[in-house]
């Protein structure tokens, strides 16, 4: 745990949850509100391991491998190629009744983002509040599903670093790139720690998933929107739409941050959160 910059305040524990018939790695810090993580493709956990280190008095941060990433068991049960949002999500709230949280704020960040929807769709009762970061309500366009079959293809033929190469530019936004060029190498190490059949499996997921659209009136719980202002991928524009649509949503734009906002303004993405799961 140490491709992420940042400096350690609190200790964060790397634990591995035996769950039937498979077991799920997550990364823990604090005690006390539940909150629980998930991490953007291709990334892993370790993604909010600047958010886990300085996990404030009161709150505890769980962020688990989805299935099929870095330290969590593929696809036990399933072939690659069954899974969808809605098995994520499942494997999450599994995760949390193994931890004994009934509820937990919610939090995802992008394809974290879609989980985070999905499970509110899924199991409302269960998130106490939501946070949508960097993310989108809406399912792929034609277009957007043209570019997840390249992704396969570039999976198929150069595996994780074909995608690190493609995609770690555009995560980062164009101040990050400037100002904190170690950044890119963290993320890219983040990348290669998974595996290309976990990748497929993701990316397969995406394209298929529901849009959440019609979901976002009827979210009932408090919600918090964080979007970095130079986020090219999931643009403001995505987060401005659900923050018109979700009644009472709170919408925060970081400056100076792209895709991944966490990572690249972690005092400023952290503020908004502890704040937020702490209220
Ligand atoms: C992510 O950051 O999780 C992905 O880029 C989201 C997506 O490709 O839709």
């Amino acid at each position: 745990m140490s491709h992420v910059p940042c400096h350690y305040n609190v200790p964060v524990r790397s634990r591995v949850a035996h769950l039937p018939g498979r077991s799920v790695r997550y990364l823990e810090a604090g005690s006390g509100i539940p909150v629980v993580l998930l991490h953007a493709f291709p990334l892993h956990a370790e993604q909010w391991l600047p958010q886990l280190a300085k996990v404030p008095a009161g709150l505890r941060i769980v962020a688990p491998d989805l299935r099929g990433f870095a330290g969590s068991e593929p696809f036990a049960g399933l072939t690659s190629r069954e899974v969808s949002m809605d098995t994520y999500a499942a494997d999450v709230l599994e995760l949390m009744a193994h931890l004994e949280m009934p509820r937990a704020v919610i939090g995802g960040l992008s394809m974290g983002g879609y989980v985070a929807l999905a499970i509110a769709r899924a199991q409302p009762a269960r998130v106490s509040k939501l946070l949508l970061a960097d993310t989108r309500a809406t399912a792929d366009t034609a277009e957007g599903q043209a570019g997840r079959d390249r992704m396969l293809a570039l999976l198929a033929s150069e595996g994780p670093s074909g995608v690190a190469a493609t995609m770690v530019p555009r995560l980062l936004g164009e101040t990050t790139r400037r100002e904190q060029p170690d950044l890119s190498d963290a993320v890219t190490r983040l990348v290669m720690e998974n595996t290309s059949e976990g990748l497929s499996a993701a990316v397969r997921a995406m394209k298929t998933r529901a849009d959440s659209t019609a979901l976002l009136p009827s979210i009932a719980c408090p919600v918090l929107i964080v979007c970095g202002d130079e986020d090219v991928i999931t643009p403001v524009g995505d987060s401005e739409m659900m923050h018109r649509t979700i009644r009472g949503a709170e919408l925060v734009v970081l400056p100076r941050a792209g895709h991944l906002s966490n990572l690249e303004q972690p005092m400023a993405f952290n503020d908004a959160l502890y704040r937020f799961a702490a209220s």
